[in-house]
């Protein structure tokens, strides 16, 4: 390892300007951004928006058309075998990779071993990790038939990390998971992220990683869409973080027009039952005036108060450059 020339960087991931071609069609079109090391780097898409091909570039399994990526300061094309002790992999659809008439554990010795792993070594991590996975003996020993979908999913987490690379890439490792195995499997990858330093690369197309995440990337036809920390992309709105939230008794079309032309307005968003999120500049300042105005316009409203603009305002706001609603239709 000591004789390979990383590149100067801090960056753990780092995506350049990468295009990947199947015949004429791109996959992706030049796409560009970056993880630092133990950062949790959510790569959220509609289908077919070239999150899977961004995963078999950084396994080394798919070579760039143009464009560079790096993991841990190398070159993916260059270093392949290195890369493969760097990166462990979660794939989609993990039945594929698990033999479900063993445990857990038996399965990590298959894994464990095409890294070359001793036996006792791969039993110890392969426990460390599934412990840190809410694992017990119990469930350690278990067919893997006999476990749930959520355990499966956690099983299979468990041989992405056999050979303890500092990244691990997880292809939609929510999707076909209920809401609560969802938010379970996302808190047991942190954990890991936490425990282990192991920097985190989440594919969803589904907004809900995002309160997970330290830093996500959209992309959308094979182009990154937006890129930044969860904050970052929310101080971009009006209000900076914060907006106007308006309760009104109740909701009907002419007023959210009534509303929607007000003075300062840029963006309104859905914001419960009878409710909707203004996003002004300056908010604290324009919230009299917009009380004010309200009364004038007399429009009945139950409160109007300062409320912190979050990331599904964010979504509902921004301006999509193509399919304006498709992603985030499952989050709620
Ligand atoms: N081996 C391939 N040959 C041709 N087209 C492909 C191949 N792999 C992916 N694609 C196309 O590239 C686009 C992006 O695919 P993918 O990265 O799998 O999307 P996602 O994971 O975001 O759903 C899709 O339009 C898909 O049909
Ligand atoms: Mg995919």
């Amino acid at each position: 390892m000591a004789k390979a020339e990383p590149k100067e960087t801090y960056r753990e991931i780092d995506i350049i300007d990468l295009k990947v071609a199947f015949g004429k069609f791109y996959a992706l079109k030049g796409a560009s951004f970056f993880a630092n090391k133990r950062e949790f780097l959510g790569v959220i898409g509609a289908s077919g928006a070239g999150k899977t091909t961004v995963l078999r570039v950084l396994t080394g399994q798919l070579k760039p058309t143009d464009g560079q990526a790096f993991v841990g300061g190398y070159d993916v094309t260059k270093k392949s075998k290195l890369i493969s002790l760097l990166v462990g992999y979660v794939p989609q659809l993990e039945h594929l990779s698990l033999y479900y008439d063993f445990n857990a554990l038996q399965n990590a010795q298959f894994f464990g071993r095409m890294f070359g792993l001793r036996s006792k070594e791969i039993e110890e991590r392969a426990r460390n990790v599934l412990t840190i996975l809410g694992f017990d003996e119990e469930l350690i020993t278990k067919r893997i038939d006999r476990l749930s979908g959520g355990e499966r999913k956690r099983v299979s987490i468990c041989l992405g990390m056999i050979h303890n690379p500092p990244v691990l890439l997880l292809d939609e490792p929510t999707t076909g998971l209920d809401a609560h195995l969802r938010h379970e499997t996302l808190n047991y990858l942190k954990e890991l992220n936490y425990e282990l330093g192991t920097t985190m690369v989440i594919i969803s197309h589904d907004l809900e990683i995002v309160d997970y995440c330290t830093r996500v990337v959209l992309l959308e036809e094979g182009e990154v869409s937006q890129f930044g920390t969860p904050e970052e992309l929310i101080s971009t709105l009006p209000g900076k973080g914060e907006s106007i939230r308006v309760v009104l008794h109740t909701m009907t079309q002419d007023m959210i027009k009534r509303i929607e032309s007000l003075p300062g307005v840029e963006y309104t968003a859905a914001a419960g039952r009878n409710a909707m999120k203004l996003f002004i500049d300056d908010p604290s300042e324009q919230l009299l005036p917009i009380i004010h105005r309200l009364n004038e316009m007399k429009v009945p409203f139950e409160e109007v108060s300062l409320v912190e603009a979050d990331f599904f305002d964010y979504f509902q706001v921004k301006p999509w450059k193509q399919h304006p609603r498709e992603i985030g239709g499952t989050a709620s």
